[in-house]
């Protein structure tokens, strides 16, 4: 154990100690609207390198600097497309992250080797709060350990790094509950590299809009994705999950009946009635973002073996809460 892990509640003097600890070149856990973040000063290399050895995160995969107003944007890239201030004006502070030629402030372990950034202002609160405090901006991945379903609440980061951090901020529980939408620009369009808070719906009304196949398709085992994020194996508890691709009845049924003969089965419905092995995961996308990876994680806090899932909409915030299940369950999907 390096430290005595801390968790502080959200105010005036925790913001000030978290920025002191960053200034210091820590790192510390913090809230954001999303997930949690495990932020460090995203212009002081040493730092973020404790980031990937803390998080076990595989070097060649990038990490999101978080700003906390448009005059910390210009420094950090090297051009900004006329679409991006109007995607920062309507949805910043908020989770969308865009991708933009990096400027030299930001070093290779940060863009992962790329010669692009990934940029958000979160709307959270106190993410906003410590950010300014510190002057500097933070970089931050989501605060699990890797391959762990992130984090959407102070406890569920104590869980995973109790004693490698000396600090946690805690916000409470995220409203959003998923990462935040990634996107990059190419001939005018927009191209969603990982689906969040911030539709496919939504940016439509600014520009074309291409979902990323790697999205909901499975990245061959070389194949290069344009989100290197995408192609690790992700948010996973230790259970076995499947996609149930059955609705009502048909899905209650056959999780019903696999339940009689296998121990240690939970079945994620969307809106049943908590009884037998069925939890309710929420009756809207936005319920199921919300709720999805505190699920995940107590499904193994129970000894579940088996997780079957009821397969979300795929359109709306319902297509983030598909593509973390798709990776969850390593694309597995069961027709009944
Ligand atoms: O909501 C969020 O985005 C949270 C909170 C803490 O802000 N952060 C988060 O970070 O989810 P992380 O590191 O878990 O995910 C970052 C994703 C990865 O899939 C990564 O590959 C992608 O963003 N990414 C980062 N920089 C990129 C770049 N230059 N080009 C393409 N993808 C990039
Ligand atoms: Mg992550």
């Amino acid at each position: 154990m390096d430290y005595e892990t801390k968790v502080l509640p959200f105010d005036r003097e925790s913001v000030a100690e978290a920025a002191e600890l960053l200034a210091n070149r820590r790192i510390v856990a913090i809230p954001t609207e999303t997930v949690y973040g495990l932020a460090a000063n995203a212009l002081d290399d040493w730092g973020v390198k404790n980031i990937f050895r803390v998080k076990g995160r595989p070097q060649d995969n990038p990490l999101i600097v978080h700003i906390a107003s448009m005059k910390m944007l210009p420094p950090l890239v090297r051009e900004i497309p006329e679409i991006a201030n109007q995607l920062a004006e309507r949805f910043w502070g908020g989770p969308l992250t865009m991708i933009f030629p990096k400027s030299d402030l930001i070093s290779d372990t940060v863009s992962g080797g790329l010669d692009t950034v990934a940029i958000r202002m979160p709307e959270s609160e106190a993410a906003l709060a410590i950010i300014k405090k510190c002057g500097f901006p933070l970089a931050a991945p989501s605060a699990n350990l890797s391959g762990k379903p992130s984090p959407t609440t102070a406890m569920h980061v104590y869980e995973d790094l109790n004693g490698k951090i000396p600090l946690i901020i805690d916000g409470g529980e995220c409203s959003v509950g998923v990462e935040s939408t990634v996107i990059c620009f190419k001939d005018g369009k927009i191209r969603i590299l990982r689906p969040g808070g911030i539709t496919a719906e939504m940016l439509s009304k600014f520009a074309e809009v291409e979902v990323d196949r790697a999205v909901t398709v499975q990245p061959a085992k070389d194949e290069r994705v344009l989100s290197p994020g995408m192609k690790y194996k992700h948010y996973s508890p230790k259970a076995d999950v499947y996609i149930i691709n059955a609705h009502g009845a048909r899905f209650t049924d056959y999780c019903a009946k696999r339940a009689r003969f296998e121990q240690n089965l939970v079945a994620l419905g969307a809106g049943v009635p908590e009884e037998g092995c069925f939890m309710d995961y929420g009756a809207t996308p936005e319920i199921q973002a919300r709720r999805l990876f505190s699920l995940l994680r107590k499904a193994d806090e129970i000894g579940a073996k088996t997780v079957l899932v009821e397969i979300p909409e795929k359109s709306g915030v319902g297509l983030a809460v598909y593509n973390r299940l798709l990776r969850a369950a390593a694309f597995r999907i069961v027709e009944v």
